[in-house]
């Protein structure tokens, strides 16, 4: 049976970036369940969908084709053949996203799509609902959170390096915080501590540090001999 390792937490609190990291040290492919989201959201915008309708949001979900399979070390994702790459990381498709993630029908697409993945082997899944709706059953679950200014200031790097046009930390952190409130206020599986897990904030972590307190307590939780529900 392949392991998974689920992480959930807001954004911008380095999920991506310590998912990443403990995957490579663990050989577990990494999984951007947001990125899932994301394609789903730019699929909308660019075929003219009204990202404020639910239904026609709904109604287009079923006809979405995402193909996945994995590519060094992560399951990498493709519509028609190719990978939307940083055209899904943008702050229109980011703000976006957040509406078209609260569609029921959405959830339950991207949900399967995500299970599904196990017959790639063992995987580190990142997201807001891993935890608690697609992998609550893994022994290894964690809760990755850090301060909204800790969060704007790392967002805000990683958009300087990739050519985002500049906002204001002020601003950027506004943006973070209204995603926040609409993903952890809808009505489909919403971003919460599920019990069980293990909490991590890393606002006065680096990087380093918080990937070694994650490989460490995902080793005892994955070990053999781990009982479940151990934190
Ligand atoms: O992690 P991210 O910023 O790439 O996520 C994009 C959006 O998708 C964000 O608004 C939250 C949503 N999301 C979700 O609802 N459930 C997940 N498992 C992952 C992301």
């Amino acid at each position: 049976m392949p392991k998974v390792i689920a992480i959930d937490g807001p954004s911008g609190a380095g999920k991506s970036s310590v998912s990443r990291i403990v995957g490579e040290k663990l050989g577990f492919l990494h999984v951007d369940s947001g990125a899932l989201y994301r394609i789903m959201t730019w699929l909308c915008l660019k075929n003219g969908v009204d990202v404020s309708d639910q239904a026609a949001i709904a109604a287009f979900a079923a006809s979405a084709a995402i193909e996945s399979r994995p590519v060094a070390g992560h399951i990498a994702f493709f519509v028609d053949g190719e990978e939307p790459g940083d055209r899904i990381r943008t702050p229109e498709i980011s703000a976006n996203a957040s509406k078209v993630a609260t569609v029921k029908e959405v959830r339950d697409a991207v949900t399967a799509l995500l299970r599904s993945l196990v017959s790639f082997g063992d995987l580190i899944v990142e997201g807001r609902d891993i935890t608690t709706a697609v992998f609550p059953d893994t022994p290894a679950k964690f809760y990755l959170t850090a301060s909204a200014e800790a969060r704007a200031r790392r967002r805000r790097i990683q958009d300087a390096e990739k050519g985002i046009a500049d906002r204001s930390q002020e601003a950027v952190k506004e943006a973070l915080l209204a995603r926040d409130k609409l993903d952890s206020t809808r009505r489909y599986a919403p971003l919460r501590k599920a019990d069980g897990v293990f909490e991590i904030d890393s606002s006065d972590l680096t990087l380093d540090e918080t990937v070694a307190a994650v490989l460490e307590k995902a080793r005892s939780l994955l070990a053999p001999s781990a009982s479940r529900g151990d934190s």
